[in-house]
C-alpha cells in the first residue's frame, strides 16, 4: 500500500452564497486546490455531498464536478454518509492512492443548502436520521442533539455555561478565519439568551445552514517528496457506524461510534491521543463537541464541560479544538465539512494559519460525524 500525502488544499468562502451555484462553488474550491498543488490533471475525483437532490434538484454530482472542472473522462464518484460525506470523500481518495489506482486523487466536499427555505432544509437534514422512527414523528437534528444534551447534563452535571463556552470559543476562533460564515465573537450571555431552538439548544449552540465547498489533493508520499511541495501525510483512518436511530442506544450521553473510529485511527497511526497536538471535530451542536472530546479520550466521560470552561480546548490551551471556528462559526455545508476539517489540519501543519496558528502543530486529528452519531470518520495527519 502506498503512503499517502496531501499536497493541495482549497475552499470557498462559506455562507449564504446566493450569486453562486452548486457547480460554481465545487469548481472554485477544486481549482484553488489544484492551483495550490501546482497540478492541472487528476486521475480520479471523489465528491462528498449529502443531498444535492433535496437541496438543489441535482444528483450525479461526481460527473457534474468532473465536467465543469474540465476533467472530462476522469472517473468521478459521489459518496454519501450524511454530514460525514466529506470525510468519506477523503477516505475514498486515500484508498484510490493507497491502492495504486490513482496518482492524483481529488476529494471535493460540497453542499449548497440555502437554495431551499429553512423548513425544507430541516427536512432534507432530517432524512439522515431514522426516517420511519424519528423524522416522520417530527424530531429534527436540533431536537436529537437536545436529547443528548439533557442526558449529558443529567448524568454528569454538565452546565448551560459549559455548553455555551463551546460556542464562545469556536466563534472566537472563527473570527480569525476569513472563510467563516459567522466570523464574529459572542459572549456567554449572548449564547445563553439567544433564541431557543430545542431546549437546551439555543440558536448560538447550533451550526447554521451554509453554502460552501472544500477540496484536497492526495498523492503517493513518494510523489509528494519529488514535487518538493509542503505536504501533510495521512497516517491513520478510522471509520465506524452505529444505530441510525438515537433511541436504539443505551446511553444518549456517549458517542460510541467516535470511540471506535478513534481507536481504529490511532492504532493505524501508531499513536495515542496524547500524541495529537490539536483536533477539528464535528461541533454541529455545542453538546457534540463535549461528547466527541470525551469519546476521543481527550478527557474522561463527564469532564468535557469543565475542561472547556477551564480553557483546555482554546487556541492556546493544551489541546486546541476547532481552531477553524468549527461548524458553529465557520459554518456547516454538510457534505463539505469533513473535507474542510482536513483543509484546516493541513494549513495548521504547514504553519500557514496566521492569527489562529497553533504553536508547534505537528500531528492533527479530524473527526467528522453523520446524523446523531450513526457514522464517524477520523483522519490523523502529520507534518513531515
Ligand atoms: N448561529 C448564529 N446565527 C445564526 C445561526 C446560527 N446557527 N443560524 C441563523 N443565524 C442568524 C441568521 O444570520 C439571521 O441573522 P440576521 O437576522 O441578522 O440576518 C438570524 O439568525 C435568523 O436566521 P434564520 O435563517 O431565519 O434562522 P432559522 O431560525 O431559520 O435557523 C437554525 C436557525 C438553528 C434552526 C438553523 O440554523 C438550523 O437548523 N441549524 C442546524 C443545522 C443542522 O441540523 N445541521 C445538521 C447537523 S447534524
Amino acid at each position: 500500500m502506498n503512503e499517502v500525502a496531501i499536497i493541495g488544499v482549497g475552499m470557498t468562502k462559506w455562507g449564504e452564497l446566493w450569486e453562486k451555484s452548486l457547480r460554481d462553488i465545487s469548481v472554485e474550491a477544486a481549482l484553488k486546490c489544484l492551483d495550490d498543488a501546482g497540478v492541472d490533471k487528476v486521475d480520479s475525483i471523489t465528491v462528498g455531498t449529502m443531498s444535492g437532490g433535496l437541496f438543489n434538484a441535482q444528483e450525479h454530482i461526481g460527473s457534474l464536478v468532473a465536467d465543469y472542472l474540465g476533467q472530462r473522462f476522469v472517473p468521478a464518484t459521489r459518496v454519501e454518509s450524511a454530514c460525514a460525506s466529506g470525510g468519506l470523500a477523503v477516505k475514498t481518495a486515500y484508498m484510490e492512492v493507497a491502492s495504486g489506482l490513482s496518482q492524483y486523487a481529488l476529494a471535493v466536499g460540497v453542499e449548497k443548502m440555502t437554495d431551499v427555505d429553512g423548513g425544507d432544509a430541516t427536512f432534507a437534514l432530517a432524512t439522515a436520521s431514522d426516517y420511519d422512527y424519528e423524522a416522520f414523528h417530527g424530531i429534527t437534528f436540533p431536537g436529537l442533539y437536545a436529547l443528548m444534551a439533557v442526558a449529558h447534563m443529567k448524568k454528569y452535571g454538565t452546565s448551560l455555561e459549559q455548553l455555551a463556552q463551546v460556542s464562545v470559543k469556536n466563534h472566537h476562533n472563527g473570527s480569525l478565519n476569513p472563510h467563516a460564515q459567522f466570523p464574529f465573537t459572542v459572549t456567554l450571555n449572548q449564547v445563553m439568551t439567544s433564541t431557543m431552538v430545542a431546549d437546551p439548544m439555543r440558536l448560538l449552540h447550533c451550526s447554521p445552514i451554509t453554502d460552501g465547498a472544500a477540496a484536497v489533493l492526495l498523492v503517493p508520499l513518494a510523489v509528494a517528496k519529488k514535487m518538493n511541495k509542503s505536504y501533510a501525510v495521512i497516517t491513520g483512518i478510522g471509520h465506524a457506524s452505529d444505530t441510525i436511530a438515537l433511541c436504539q442506544r443505551k446511553d444518549f450521553a456517549k458517542l460510541e461510534v467516535v470511540e471506535v473510529a478513534a481507536q481504529r485511527a490511532l492504532k493505524m497511526a501508531g499513536k495515542t491521543i496524547g500524541d495529537i497536538d490539536f483536533a477539528e471535530v464535528h461541533d454541529c451542536f455545542s453538546i457534540a463537541e463535549i461528547m466527541v472530546m470525551e469519546a476521543l479520550g481527550v478527557v474522561e466521560s463527564g469532564q468535557g464541560g469543565p475542561a472547556t470552561i477551564n480553557g483546555l480546548t482554546a487556541l492556546d490551551g493544551d489541546f486546541p479544538i476547532n481552531p477553524s471556528g468549527g461548524l458553529k462559526s465557520k459554518g456547516h455545508p454538510v457534505g463539505a465539512t469533513g473535507v474542510a476539517q482536513v483543509v484546516e489540519a493541513v494549513i495548521q501543519l504547514r504553519g500557514q494559519a496566521g492569527p489562529r496558528q497553533i504553536k508547534n502543530a505537528r500531528t492533527a486529528l479530524t473527526q467528522n460525524m453523520g446524523g446523531s452519531g450513526a457514522s464517524s470518520i477520523i483522519h490523523i495527519l502529520e507534518a513531515r
